[in-house]
């Protein structure tokens, strides 16, 4: 994800700039750049593609600047790729408005198209250039700063945090979030904003939290905010107690904590960019629709919670595109002779994208002239680089060793890449398709909704406490989610756990069920239901300790099931989405309260580069 960071006060600005844009390169980015204002108003701007090294050297550390009110960024990228051109800070053509953007404007072509019907010109790839120049439309047209800011906000959809330079408003920065965060410090003679607290910390412990479509006018004298109708409001700001390492992780205990919590935005970032009025464009992965309409056969192929993705992709794939999917082990298929379909497309998931396993089986495929499709999330890694198409997620860099938010936006690919199959070939109807992209919009709120169940998942894991087997359980989609709830558990918190289809317990393993051992079932195909809920009830006559999560809709769960976790209604092509955080925050809880290091569990690595 990208970060901003900005300064206005007594002291120059680039300095403090590059200082917090260093805070925040835990977020990942390919570039980054700094915009600075002297005191007329001049506006110098320097920009460099990779790390942050390079600008702070391009620029003697900052001093290279003259003035003391700045905006800084480094760049995660989405629009276009990583390169001095797409690097922000982006301005008008006459350099006297400057601004920087973390975020997705989802209508970036429309108004791209509006503003050059009305003669502007573009040097870039980017949203942001669009966004900047939509500031300067609606600043020539009024005049005034804050009006242009609040039209942007009234035309732009989509997510931004976004922090703009006016030459004819020397010292001052005014700013605006959607949906992406930005948080606002006052420090003495100054103020600054930021994408997140640690890069503002080092200067004051008051934060105030924006809130959606609050403009900030920040100035040596301090912050003011306003609303659209640019009435001035009063906010109240929060005292951050936490550490600087504390606060990399947003205040949070472990990144894998944050990073469960950032499931909802990385989701609405991974669908809004590629859904956007109502259009689902792929194009990007360089897969023309023609090829997709051809496609015979798909085999998906990686390791660990990217594996289980695949498996989540078989059922959807099959189910909406129609189209013979198989899932493979990545270390196991490099080394098969696999019979591969006439038209066969191979899809490599990867977080890291640098996996040897995932590696080996992609430059296997490509050898034999196989077409491949890589979802990964890490910009430029070998998986990238070497597939003939990606689909990058939006998640941001992950950072905890155990998936979820990446997991959660992979899945988003794999719903994405059902539906365009199914619209290139015509395999579901209009009001379906239009159910479908329904649903995907609604996700993030629903993800959301499931994590404010988290303290009945956290007195759960407490209860569950002395469990040394645990077995989850579950049919189709549910069978998925049942082998990623089972790796979560594993690595994090050492429990011994297996994954079973719901129908097979009953073929062996079911001898294992002794007084006591936790069977966590899932219910989200109400087809399935039924089916599943009889093989539960065969365990809960072993002995079993029996736990349901189920959708909120699937009727028929036995009263005495010992728990049951209820999560909101979606599509069933799209459950795994909401049923896997249950089943993070379950891990999570069961790993602290086993005083384990949740972050970086131990055998583990967060991207096994090794055979
Ligand atoms: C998942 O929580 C694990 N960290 C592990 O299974 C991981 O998914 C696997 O190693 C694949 O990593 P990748 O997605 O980076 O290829």
């Amino acid at each position: 994800m990208c970060g901003i960071v900005g300064y206005t006060g007594g002291r120059q600005a680039a300095p403090v700039v590059l200082d917090g844009l260093a805070k925040l390169e835990y977020r990942g980015y390919d570039s980054a750049g700094v915009a600075v204002s002297d005191g007329d108003g001049n506006i110098d701007i320097k920009k460099a593609k990779g790390k942050l090294k390079i600008l702070f050297d391009l620029t003697d550390g900052g001093k290279s600047f003259n003035g003391t009110c700045g905006i800084g960024h480094t760049r995660w990228a989405t629009h276009g790729e990583p390169s001095q051109n797409n690097a922000h800070p982006h301005c008008n053509d006459e350099h006297t408005i400057v601004a920087v953007h973390n975020g997705i404007i989802e209508n970036y072509s429309q108004l791209k198209d509006k503003l050059t019907r009305r003669g502007y010109t573009f040097y870039s790839d980017t949203d942001t250039e669009v966004a900047t120049k939509l500031v300067d439309y609606y600043y020539k047209k009024h005049g005034e700063p804050l009006k242009a800011i609040s039209e942007f906000a009234l035309h732009a959809r989509g997510s931004y945090a976004l922090a703009v330079l006016f030459k004819d408003f020397p010292g001052e920065i005014f700013a605006i979030r959607k949906d992406s965060p930005m948080v606002i410090g006052v420090t003495d003679g100054g103020a600054l904003l930021a994408s997140d607290v640690p890069a503002i910390l080092k200067y004051t412990r008051n934060v105030y939290y924006t809130d959606n479509h609050e403009i900030v006018l920040l100035s040596k004298d301090g912050v003011a905010f306003y609303n659209l109708d640019r009435e001035e409001i009063s906010k109240t700001p929060t005292l951050i107690s936490w550490d600087a390492e504390a606060a990399e992780k947003g205040g949070w205990e472990h990144f894998m904590l944050k990073e469960i919590h950032e499931q909802p935005e990385v989701v609405r970032n991974t669908v809004n960019y590629f859904l956007h009025d109502g259009k689902l464009d792929l194009s990007e992965l360089q897969l023309s629709e023609d090829y997709l309409k051809g496609v015979s056969s798909i085999t998906i192929t990686g390791c660990g919670s990217a594996y289980h993705v695949g498996v989540v992709g078989q059922y959807v794939i099959e189910d909406i595109a129609r189209i013979p999917v198989r899932v493979e082990i990545a270390s196991e298929f490099r080394y098969r002779k696999p019979v591969l379909g006439g038209n066969e497309l191979v899809i490599v998931i990867s977080q890291s994208g640098e996996t040897a396993d995932s590696l080996a089986a992609l430059r296997e495929m490509k050898q034999q002239g196989v077409k491949t499709l890589a979802i990964v999330n890490v910009l430029g890694s070998s998986i990238a680089r070497e597939a003939d198409g990606v689909f990058y997620t939006k998640a941001g860099p992950e950072i905890s060793v155990a998936t979820t938010k990446a997991y959660s936006a992979q899945l988003i690919a794999m719903y994405l890449i059902a539906l365009k199959l199914a619209e290139v070939r015509g395999t579901v109807g209009a009001q379906q398709y239009s159910s479908f992209k329904r649903e995907l919009t609604e996700l993030p709120e629903k993800i959301a909704k499931v994590l404010e169940t988290k303290s009945e998942v956290q007195k759960f894991a407490s209860q569950m406490m002395d469990k040394k087997d645990v077995f989850f359980i579950g049919r189709g989609v549910d069978y998925a989610v049942s082998i990623e709830s089972s790796l979560k558990l594993k690595e994090i918190s050492y429990v011994h756990s297996e994954a079973y289809a719901a129908g097979e317990l009953k073929h062996g393993t079911i001898s294992l069920i002794e007084n006591g051992t936790l069977v966590f079932g899932t219910l989200t195909q109400k087809a399935l239901a039924e089916k599943t809920v009889s093989n539960l009830v065969e365990t809960a006559s072993r002995g079993a300790y029996v736990a349901v999560l189920a959708s909120q809709s699937v009727e028929g769960i036995p009263e005495n099931f010992k728990k049951v976790f209820h999560i909101p209604d979606t599509d069933e092509h799209f459950t795994a989405s909401l049923a896997v955080v249950v089943m993070q925050l379950f891990a999570y809880y069961l790993s602290v309260l086993r005083g384990n290091d949740v972050d970086k569990p131990r055998n583990l690595a967060k991207s096994v580069t090794v055979e």
